[in-house]
């Protein structure tokens, strides 16, 4: 056959495949038997094997096996599954050693245990054990509301189904990974791309029998809701999970400081290539429970643990060509189109430059040869150009000075905490009109920890802003789902799927349209504290109106987290009668709940205020404990402060000064502590 009639012979294949898949996955009524689909996906990959030069997107090389259904229930978890932050180097850990010790008010030479533990690359699931019966098995999902897939994880042998011990507590939700071993992985088909797919696509099959077919595995390493506690540190409980027949890993280990957790890092690094599942890293908890309480939670991951990454894979490739993408906030991104390279299993085909100065400092030119690292989730970037590679002929790399989107001359903006200016060159936006920002706050508002539309990410958000169906917030809410029923690649399941996935996260509390409706320097912290003050839709809409907003703006800056940078944002968002528009045609499209806060605490309707070091605790804990107890932080004396609470090491003279003229109650951190009955 003549290459042109391969391709079409292959592409024939594909578009078989395609049809089978979508009778499949989306009509719940498959064409073929489960040989004959398996047939055809070879026939396609034995012809790639073959003939190197053909390619598809459609293809079972490039896709994540089978997508993973959409049909399982939604269960919220107990206690939600947060994810961990990373940390890359020495320095990280050292930052992070470094804020848990503040955090706890510890000396630098006071020890802390930590469980380090291999980090498996597979997917996690809590599994719910009530009076040792392995009851209902949870994907994460997104931290919060997971899906049940209990019949398809007691496919798995490693999960006990019943535990007969007299000391398993009586409730207990047991976290670990689900995950495939290399070896099996080589053995099975070659559906995925690499064994955490696999693990992935198997686990979350609608048919459990599909799940059967393949080989996974559990790990054991976490514990969500639990009942009757009968241990008292991380290392405890991992004794006690093999005591009721868990696999925990055997590489799991205490380390203390600074030394013992590179040595150990290294030690299992070397160990890598040869340990029969994929790693990407570390897992450092501190390992007494009573400290990881105080320590507690950030936003999204707790600050008593932390992902020790193992060093990136690298490999090398040429820049085709430059391309500036405008991120929501206006940011210009100089993102790198490569020849498509398998860094480490992944197909690469975007690294991010960063900014123009990295552009200048590591003399970046399309046509180079670079060198690409790609670590863990992290978008992938240029480490250095190969400069023997490069040809005479490259022109050194101009960044543009307008805006790819709008046209408007780009700036740089002044940083009030480092007092310096941005490295990053933005849009400035200025009427708020920016095309590709207005498509990029679209993406944000729909994500995982904005309003949370499931199935509605940002490849389906671009395909409807280019076909003119959305531009702003409300649209989403006036979608025409037949018509989407219709667009190539829908049908009715999925328009239902979307409709009904909408249609649910209209409902929204204020803290989460606060930080959906992207103003800068408002993250999911801020928008809290936003939340916090104006408790209900109602009052924060004072904001819509200059006079109330002056008031309130001069309130806010009191509030702990609340700085300059954030007044400036909000006054000049608010003042945009765009933005009005925008918000207020929102809101005629959701229900938004009050912010709850806990209305039972000692502080509750409190405000609080500490100067000085205290001995207890850091401050930084001091404060979280008054949140938890319903109290609110200020961060300037004025009428409305209830209590000043000053500590022994250094306090502000002219606080308490201020502080007793207008007669505010003064409390020693002894007496504040013991408002807490603890
Ligand atoms: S602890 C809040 N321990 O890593 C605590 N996670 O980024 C979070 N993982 O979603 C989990 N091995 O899928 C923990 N020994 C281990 C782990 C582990 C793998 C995965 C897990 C989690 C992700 C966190």
């Amino acid at each position: 056959m003549q290459r042109k009639e391969i391709e079409k012979f292959y592409i024939s294949k594909i578009k078989k495949l395609r049809k089978y898949d979508k009778a499949y996955f989306e009509k719940d009524s498959p064409l073929v038997v489960d040989r004959d689909y398996d047939n055809i996906k070879n026939e396609i990959l034995d012809l790639e094997n073959k003939y190197k030069y053909l390619k598809h997107k459609d293809s079972p090389s490039e896709k994540v096996g089978y997508e993973p259904s959409n049909k399982f229930k939604k269960v919220e978890h107990d206690i939600p599954m947060l994810s961990l932050a990373n940390a890359f180097n020495k320095q990280n850990i050292e930052d992070f050693l470094k804020k848990i010790k503040n955090f706890l008010n510890m000396k630098n030479y006071e020890k802390i245990v930590f469980s380090a533990e291999p980090k498996i690359d597979g997917i996690s699931a809590s599994l719910k054990y009530i009076e040792g019966i392995f009851t209902i098995g949870l994907s994460r999902g997104d931290g919060k509301t997971g899906e049940d897939i209990t019949d398809n994880l007691k496919t798995i042998r490693d999960i006990p189904k019943r535990i007969n011990k007299s000391n398993f507590p009586k409730i207990l939700d047991v976290r670990g990974e689900v995950y495939i071993s290399r070896s099996d992985f080589k053995k099975i088909n070659k559906r995925f791309s690499n064994p955490r797919n696999a693990a992935g696509g198997s686990l979350r099959q609608k048919d459990f029998n599909e799940t059967k077919k393949i080989p996974l595995k559990f790990v054991a390493y976490g514990f969500g809701n639990v009942d009757s506690q009968n241990f008292k540190t991380q290392s405890e409980y991992l004794k006690l999970l093999k005591e009721w027949g868990f696999n925990t890993n055997s590489l799991n280990r205490l380390v203390t400081t600074i030394e013992d957790i590179e040595k150990n890092h290294k030690m299992i690094e070397t160990k890598r290539s040869s340990i029969d599942y994929d790693l990407d890293g570390l897992v450092y908890k501190v390992d007494d429970l009573k400290l990881q309480n105080r320590l507690g939670f950030a936003s999204n991951s707790p600050r008593w643990a932390i992902a020790h990454k193992f060093s990136a894979e690298k490999g090398f490739s040429v820049i085709k060509n430059i391309e500036i993408q405008v991120g929501r906030t206006g940011a210009l991104t100089p993102v790198a189109k490569i020849e498509p390279i398998n860094v480490g299993g992944v197909i690469v085909s975007n690294a991010t430059l960063h900014n123009q100065d990295e552009i200048n400092r590591k003399d970046i030119r399309v046509g180079d040869t670079v060198c690409i690292q790609r670590a863990g989730d992290v978008i992938p970037q240029v480490l250095y150009v190969d400069k023997a590679k490069r040809n005479k002929n490259l022109k050194k790399f101009n960044f543009p000075d307008k805006c790819p989107s709008c046209g408007s001359k780009t700036i740089k903006e002044f940083n009030y905490s480092t007092k310096k200016n941005d490295a990053v060159t933005r849009c400035p936006d200025i009427e708020f009109n920016c095309k590709e920002i207005l498509r990029e706050k679209l993406k944000h508002f729909a994500s995982k920890d904005a309003l949370n539309i499931d199935g509605f990410g940002k490849k389906i958000i671009d395909n409807f802003w280019n076909l003119n169906m959305i531009k702003f917030p409300a649209d989403i809410f006036n979608l025409n789902f037949k018509k989407i029923s219709h667009l190539e690649g829908w049908g009715d399941l999925s328009a239902s799927n979307l409709e009904k996935a909408i249609k649910k996260s209209k409902k929204i509390s204020l803290d989460k349209l606060i930080f959906a409706i992207g103003i800068r320097h408002i993250g999911q912290e801020n928008a809290k504290t936003l939340a916090k003050y104006f408790e209900n839709l109602k009052r924060f809409e004072n904001l819509f109106e200059k006079e109330k907003r002056k008031k309130i703006l001069n309130y806010l800056l009191e509030l702990d987290g609340i700085g300059k940078t954030q007044i400036n944002s909000l006054e000049t968002f608010f003042s945009n009668s765009n933005n009005l528009k925008t918000v207020s045609n929102l809101v005629k499209e959701i229900d938004v709940t009050d912010f709850k806060t806990s209305k039972s605490g000692v502080f509750y309707g409190k405000t609080i205020m500490f100067t000085g070091g205290l001995s207890k605790m850091s401050r930084a804990e001091a404060k979280a404990l008054v949140e938890k107890e319903g109290g609110k932080i200020l961060g300037t004396t004025s009428k409305k402060l209830d209590y000043l609470v000053v500590g022994e090491s250094k306090p502000t003279s002219k606080k308490i000064e201020r502080a007793k003229q207008l007669n505010i109650k003064i409390l020693d951190e002894n007496s504040w502590y013991s408002l807490l009955n603890r």
